[in-house]
């Protein structure tokens, strides 16, 4: 991409929110480590840089600093929050600790309407705050643009340099109007154009894959989930039959899972497909074992064992494709107070046995979830897939409790088929994060009919998330709850009983295990 916004991160939790709502500016964007040196970054050729938030005081002593080359480099730059701190450190400007912690809403006027960028917006602006420390003296030749109740300098620019120094948040959702100025930043300020587009990136993606691989084959491992699916579209436009993809059966699949796959690969994109059928191995392992980390652990190693022997059969590949994303590849910035913040390794295919050695190909490494999806679009993958909802891994065994069966597992499909169903027919499926059914191996009393039964419980769980870290529990319609709960005792065989989960995580878990 030539036109690029890159953004230094210094740790805030906000980093990739600010590289996204530059992308869905149609620019793009890409996130480095904040020391990164500044003839690097100019190597580059950033059309404008962007300095992160983060958790740290800029007299802090291990305070994480830029090299301070950037403000030389005569690229524009847009500092947020703690990058607010470092524009005024660097530029002979006085950052002091605020009585009061500013966190939260706040209203933000604008008293230079001619600054660019606040270009058509109001003069009073809702935004969000959450900073300590503030600016107290103006760095050399800035001056105020917009204030807050709590600070003189929420806002502050120098138009020659193209400085802009912002102390609220304008990339999270808390800002209504802060994707316009981020907008206003790459557009108005950076001069960039609006060339970051899914329909671009297939271009440009397509490319890249075949420079990589050349005349070589490569196989990929297909789930049936977004980032698989969309990779193996995109790989089958770059280099048709020199993909083979392996869909592995693990008998805890959905209703209809593998038809799917196969129906929608197989026969519309025609890829190469090879169909592992491993469901009774998987089902002999798990008899007996409640556990559920062993369950995982049997699913996981049996799968590595089935898609090595799949592997070794298609023959030939130089290359083993994944759908890796840019979340998973980024570095995270290791700051004092941030001790978890590990480098990521993101060659994942781990478990292979020793001897097979392929080189990866992963053509979603630069993307975002939500970009994987418009691209999956944009190469027409079905709705259904594109759109669904997570499904972990172990599949329907994270959510049979206790023994894994052939007859359960039956049960929870059946009940599963219903949820996704109602679900789309009332128009959340496509809005929740997530909303699925989960067995209970415990039986209870009841009576159909005249019948007295003694059967299992189904769980109903519905939950909004924005990342799967944190979830509320969606407030299901009543009428549509009702429908649920009837559809599945009278149509499940083995289900008398269903319950509604109202858990949000934490404290509870999406999943239940
Ligand atoms: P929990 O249950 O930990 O789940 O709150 C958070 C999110 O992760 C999904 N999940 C998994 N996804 N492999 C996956 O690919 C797994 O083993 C796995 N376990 C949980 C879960 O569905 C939820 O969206």
């Amino acid at each position: 991409m030539n036109e690029k916004i890159v953004i230094l991160d210094f740790g805030s939790q906000y980093t990739q929110v600010i590289a996204r709502r530059v992308r869905e500016c149609n620019v793009y964007s890409t996130i480095i480590h904040f020391n990164t040196p500044a003839a690097e970054i100019a190597a580059l050729k950033p059309r404008g840089i962007i300095l992160s938030g983060g958790p740290s005081s800029v007299y802090a002593p291990k305070a994480p600093l830029p090299d301070k080359a950037i403000f030389n480099l005569g690229v524009p730059i847009l500092g947020i929050c703690f990058g607010v701190q470092l524009l005024a450190q660097f530029n002979g400007g006085k950052v002091e600790k605020g009585l009061k912690r500013e966190y939260g809403k706040g209203t933000l006027s604008i008293k230079d309407g001619s600054c660019k960028l606040f270009a058509k917006l109001p003069k009073s602006l809702q935004v969000w705050n959450s900073h300590g420390d503030k600016l107290t003296k103006m760095p050399a030749g800035f001056k105020t643009v917009a204030t807050t109740e709590n600070s003189e300098y929420a806002a502050i620019e120098n138009r020659a340099k193209k400085f802009f120094g912002l102390q609220f948040h304008p990339e999270v959702v808390h800002t209504p109007r802060g994707k316009e100025i981020i907008s206003n930043f790459v557009h108005s300020v950076c001069g960039c154009g609006k060339n970051w587009t899914m329909r671009n990136y297939v271009d440009q993606a397509v490319e890249e894959i075949r420079a990589q691989v050349g005349k070589e084959h490569v196989i990929l491992g297909l789930s049936g989930g977004v980032d698989s699916s969309v990779a193996a579209a995109l790989l089958h436009k770059a280099i048709g039959n020199q993909l083979t993809c392996i869909f592995v059966n693990n008998g805890v699949l959905r209703s209809r899972e593998a038809e799917v796959v196969q129906q929608v690969f197989g026969k519309s994109f025609k890829i190469k497909l090879q169909y592992e059928d491993a469901t009774k191995i998987f089902m002999t392992r798990l008899k007996g074992v409640s556990d559920p980390e062993k369950k995982r652990k049997i699913i996981g190693k049996t799968f590595i064992e089935v898609f090595a022997a799949a592997m070794k059969r298609v023959g030939k590949a130089k290359f083993l494709a994944q759908g890796t994303l840019y979340p998973d590849i980024i570095e995270s910035v290791p700051i004092a107070g941030n001790p978890a913040a590990l480098i990521k390794s993101h060659h994942n295919v781990g478990g292979l046995p020793k001897n097979m050695k392929f080189k990866l190909v992963e053509p979603l490494k630069n993307l975002f979830k939500d970009e994987v999806r418009l691209l999956g679009e944009e190469l027409g993958v079905p709705k259904e897939i594109v759109w669904r909802q997570p499904f972990p891994g172990p599949g329907l065994a994270v959510r049979i409790l206790g023994e894994v069966t052939p007859s359960r597992c039956e049960i929870l499909r059946n009940a599963d088929a219903i949820v996704v169903e109602e679900m789309k027919a009332s128009g959340l499926y496509y809005k929740i994060w997530q909303s699925f059914a989960v067995l209970l191996p415990v039986r209870s009393v009841g009576v159909m009919g005249d019948e007295r039964t003694y059967d299992y419980t189904i769980a109903i769980r519905a939950v909004e998330s924005q990342d799967g870290m944190t979830a509320d529990w969606v407030k299901l319609p009543y009428d549509l709850l009702e429908k649920l709960a009837s559809r599945i005792i009278n149509e499940v065989k083995g289900v008398n009983r269903c319950v509604f989960d109202i858990t949000s995580k934490p404290p509870g878990t999406i999943e239940w295990e």
